[in-house]
């Protein structure tokens, strides 16, 4: 990722809203946009420009599912893992999306197309077993379904 991509929209933030403790949050998501992961160097740049230490940032990071350290796919499938998709059958589901891809839970592939991930309840248990692919929901799988939604990435 070009740094003067996440570097003029995070300062695009501190212009508009100011270098306060409160500004970060907003930073982190405009990074995590540009980039698909929050960078050590955009971390640095935060600490230096917020004066907020290392520690709080990754709090923060850590606090809010949807930022990572971690480089991520083109796709992020996240499933979840809670009780309400677990008893619908999302283990089986899970299962299919590994073997499709190739990857397990927690991984990214080879060629950075996917990262999949298990997940707390994502708000959809009226929909178990669900899963997000990036920012999109889908709901009530089923181990054919997801072969297809998964075969349709892949186009
Ligand atoms: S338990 Fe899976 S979405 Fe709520």
């Amino acid at each position: 990722m070009n740094v003067s991509v996440w570097k003029t929209k995070v300062d695009e933030v501190l212009k508009r809203s100011g270098k306060s403790k409160e500004t970060l949050l907003p930073c982190l998501e405009v990074i995590q946009e540009a980039c698909g992961y929050i960078p050590q160097e955009a971390i640095t740049y935060l600490r230096e420009n917020l004066d907020v230490p290392s520690i709080d940032i990754y709090g923060v990071i850590t606090f809010y599912g949807m930022l990572t350290t971690k480089e991520q796919g083109k796709y992020v499938i996240r499933i979840c893992d809670s009780l309400p998709c677990y008893l619908n059958k999302s283990d089986g589901v899970l299962g299919v999306i590994e073997k499709e891809l190739g990857i397990e839970a927690g991984e990214t592939s080879a060629d950075r197309q996917f990262t999949l991930e298990v997940v707390p309840c994502l708000g959809l248990c009226d929909k178990a077993p669900a899963m997000m692919i990036n920012d999109k929901i889908y709901g009530n799988l089923t181990e054919q379904s997801v072969k297809k939604i998964i075969a349709e990435l892949n186009c």
